[in-house]
This record gives C-alpha cells, structure tokens and sequence, in this order.
C-alpha cells in the first residue's frame, strides 16, 4: 500500500518479543524490562493473521525482531508459519547471535533466508561492558554458525560509539575479508531511556570514510545502508545514518511490537492497537497507520531524543 507521502510500504518488522538474553547499554537500562502480562502480548496466531493482513496490503518482506527473537520459546513455529503466508518473499532476522548454536539449524529449515547478527566490538573486555552481560565467544560462535549454515546473506551491524568502538572500525571491516559477511557500522540513536550516551559517544558514518580511504562505491542493495566495499573483501561495509542522513523520504517500513501496535515510524508515538482484533479489524488498523505514516522523524540529537516513548528493545529497531 501508498502512504500519503507516495511512498510505497513493502517490508514489516515484527517484533515478537520484548525480552532479551542481554542488556546492550543504547538499547534498554540495567535493570532490564518489566515483563509484561502475558495477555498484553499477541498470540502466535494473532502475529501470522498480521502477516497476512500485511502481505495482502503488499508487504514482501518481513524482518523477526525482539528485543532478542531468538528467546521467544515458539520462534521456530513463528518463522515457519510466517515463511508460509502467501505474498511474503523474504524472510530475515535480525538477532544477537548467542542463540543461534542452538537454533540456527531450525530457523534456516522453517525458512528464513537472512540473518543480522549485532557484533559491536571484537575485544571480550569490552562486549562484556556493551552488553552487560555477554560474552563475545557466543556472540562469535553464533556468526560462525550463521555462515556454516549457508544463509543467503549473514550482515553484522556495529552501532558506532565515541571512545568505546571508534578505534575498531578497521578490524570490524576487516572481517568482510575473513567471512562471507557486510559489516555495517550504524549511528547511535537516542532513544529516550538508554541513557549513558552523551553527545561525545555520537560518531557520525563519515567517520568510517575518513579511516577506510581504500573504500569503493558499490550498488545499493535496496536496504537503508549504503554499501561499499575494501578491495578483496568477500562482503560489503554498509554505512547506516538514521541520525546524519536519514532515510524517511524512502522509507518503506512498518513496524509491528509484540504487544501488538503498529507503529508507523521508529520515533513516533503514534501507535495504532491491533490485539484482539479479527482480520478485518487488523486491516482498517493497517491502513490507517500505513496512511499516516509520518513524513519524517524529526530532529533527533542528544537534547532531541526520540520520540518513540519505548527503548528499542520494545520496538526491535
Ligand atoms: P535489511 O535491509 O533487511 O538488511 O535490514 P535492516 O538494515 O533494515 O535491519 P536491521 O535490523 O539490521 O537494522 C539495522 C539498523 O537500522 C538498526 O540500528 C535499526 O534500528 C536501524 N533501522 C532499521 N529500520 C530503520 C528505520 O526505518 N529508521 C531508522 N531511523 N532506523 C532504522
Ligand atoms: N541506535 C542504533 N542502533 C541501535 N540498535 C539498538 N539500539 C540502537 C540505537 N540506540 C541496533 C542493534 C541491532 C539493531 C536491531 O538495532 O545493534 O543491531
Ligand atoms: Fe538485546 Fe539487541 Fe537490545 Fe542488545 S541491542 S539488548 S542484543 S535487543
């Protein structure tokens, strides 16, 4: 379906849950999240008659999100089903990895063809603070087992962070030598209770051209990075700059949280309720969160923070 700006939606994210196995500090505060009542949250079934309603307002391509959609105990049935609707091409997840040992095997048979995996920093030390509570071997051993299992695309996303990552833009990218995989560097956005970050922590995309001179221009692949690449590398360097050159003029997304909201845009508030709502319910609710779809988010800096009103654990970036 046409948003009222002309721009043409083709791709959910779904998230299926709010929880996660890590506590990434620009993502959600310490203590973690309050779990939400179970009958808050939508059902298995309610989640793939959405994917229907969205295929059939031409959605193609659907993105699992969390929080961590690999804790969702029924993510492999979730994945199946989802894989099956008619309409829907594309299937992908965008994960944490430490799951993915376990998991990997089954979600690639249930259909899912691409994998994101977040990998900010190669230093254990430093995982371990990112995460709160991570270890860089899983998160490793996940990367590893996402490219033995042959998915069609295995992309690795680095939010870029003042004085803790900004002198590893070099062997982060480097990896697109070692594995058939992008690595993509993403400016921070503030969202509104993610808090250690200040302004001196914002490193801005360009910062990853001034250390990667040997960069070349390569064709856009239809998603919001734009691509390039180091000379002998297997896989491309993505540049995503939500903050620095933001991207909603051609935004095709919408999102759907776990407790069941549409919302139109990452930093909005705006959020239209489709839990308990049959297929035709869930269909006026579609249309009217696709038609107003806002044209742009607004400013955004460490003053202006997001207008989300959730962390993005509870939106799934
Ligand atoms: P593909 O294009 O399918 O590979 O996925 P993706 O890049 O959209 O997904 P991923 O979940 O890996 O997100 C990468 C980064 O882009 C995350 O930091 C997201 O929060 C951010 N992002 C994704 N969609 C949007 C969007 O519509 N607006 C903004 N501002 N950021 C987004
Ligand atoms: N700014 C940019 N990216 C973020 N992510 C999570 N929080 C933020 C933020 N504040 C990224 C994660 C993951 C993806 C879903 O969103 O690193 O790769
Ligand atoms: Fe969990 Fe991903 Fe948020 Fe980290 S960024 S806390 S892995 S949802």
């Amino acid at each position: 379906m046409i948003d009222s700006y002309g721009r043409n939606i083709t791709y959910m994210r779904l998230s299926v849950t709010e929880l996660c196995n890590l506590r990434c500090r620009y993502c959600m505060p310490a203590e973690g999240i309050c779990k939400k009542p179970h009958e808050l949250m939508l059902t298995e079934d309610e989640m793939i008659q959405a994917v229907e309603v969205a295929a059939e307002l031409g959605v193609t391509k659907l993105r699992i999100t969390g929080g961590e959609p690999l804790v969702k105990k029924n993510i492999v049935s979730i994945c199946r089903r989802a894989a099956k609707v008619e309409g829907i091409r594309d299937l992908a997840i965008t994960t944490n990895g430490v799951l993915l040992p376990e998991l990997g095997k089954d979600l690639k048979e249930a259909g899912v063809r691409r994998l994101n995996i977040s990998l900010d920093t190669l230093d254990e030390a430093k995982y371990a603070y990112i995460t709160r509570i991570g270890t860089l071997e899983q998160a490793m051993a996940g990367i590893e087992t996402a490219i033995e299992l042959g998915f069609e695309k295995v992309k690795l996303n680095a939010v870029l962070i003042g004085g803790f990552n900004d002198d590893e833009i070099k062997p982060l990218a480097e990896l697109t030598r070692k594995y058939p995989v992008d690595m993509r560097f993403i400016e921070m956005m503030p969202m509104y209770d993610s808090g250690d970050f200040k302004e001196a922590s914002f490193i801005p995309y360009t910062r990853v051209l001034e250390v990667l001179p040997e960069l070349e221009k390569v064709e856009q692949d239809g998603g919001v990075a734009s691509l390039y690449r180091l000379p002998e590398a297997q896989g491309n360097i993505g540049l995503i700059s939500p903050i620095n050159a933001h991207f909603c003029g051609t935004c095709n997304r919408i999102r759907l949280t776990s407790d069941g909201k549409l919302k139109p845009c990452l930093h909005s508030n705006a959020e239209y309720p489709i839990k308990g709502l049959d297929k035709a319910g869930m269909t006026e609710q579609f249309k009217a969160a696709i038609w107003n779809k806002p044209q742009w988010h607004g400013e955004l800096n460490s003053i202006e923070r997001s207008k989300a009103g959730r962390n993005m654990n509870q939106i799934g970036g």
